[in-house]
């Protein structure tokens, strides 16, 4: 084995390990969650466990009156029955708008949302990454939304981009199956 071999093995090796942290995320700056709200279609997402098999998943965003917003999810699931979930999202910190977490009663369960970008119009790159304790991994969730079913090859790729450009793994993200009708 040539020394650059070895070399090379080892850096990979390193990278693996970086690759495996969190990566440093920033959300969207001035985030408007007003404009936010309304119907998000998923057209694409990472290997999610909970979401396995689901298919014409949409998010309808709503705004409460104590500045939270209500969160109602809603699939077809792998069994091809349709299933729905409610919960609220918070902004953990007034100083980043576009951070939050979402709470959901039933089954009882917690995760962030970050907005890394959004033109509310059109699509919503959407984030959250978690470390396992002791090991040297992470589990990423990676949402790309839409204000229509379909989303344009051309916004797909850019926002792929910016997600291995930060540290993603991208290789994960697949569409999202919208035609249950
Ligand atoms: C949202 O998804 C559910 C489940 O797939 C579906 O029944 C509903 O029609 C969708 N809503 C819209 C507005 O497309
Ligand atoms: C909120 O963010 C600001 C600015 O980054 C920071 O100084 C402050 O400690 C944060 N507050 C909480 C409760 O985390």
């Amino acid at each position: 084995m040539q020394f650059s071999t070895i070399v090379f093995i080892v850096l990979s090796i390193v990278n693996l390990s970086l690759a495996s942290k969190c990566p440093t995320i920033v959300t969207q700056k001035d985030f408007d969650v007003t404009k936010y709200v309304g119907l998000w279609y998923e057209a694409y997402r990472s290997d999610i466990i909970f979401e396995a098999g689901s298919r014409c998943v949409n998010a309808t965003y709503t705004p409460n009156s104590d500045g939270s917003v209500a969160v109602w999810n809603q699939a077809v699931n792998i069994l091809g029955d349709y299933t729905s979930i409610r919960g609220t999202a918070r902004v953990k910190n007034a100083s980043e708008p576009a951070a939050f977490v979402v709470t959901f009663d039933s089954p009882l369960q917690k995760g962030d949302y970050n907005v890394l970008t959004s033109n509310y119009v059109d699509y919503s790159l959407v984030y959250a990454c978690t470390n396992i304790p002791g090991f040297d991994i992470k589990i990423e969730f990676i949402w790309l939304l839409s204000r229509t079913k379909t989303m344009s090859p051309t916004v797909v790729n850019e926002l792929k981009k910016i997600l291995s450009n930060m540290g993603a793994d991208v290789d994960k993200v697949t569409q999202t199956v919208q035609n249950c009708q």
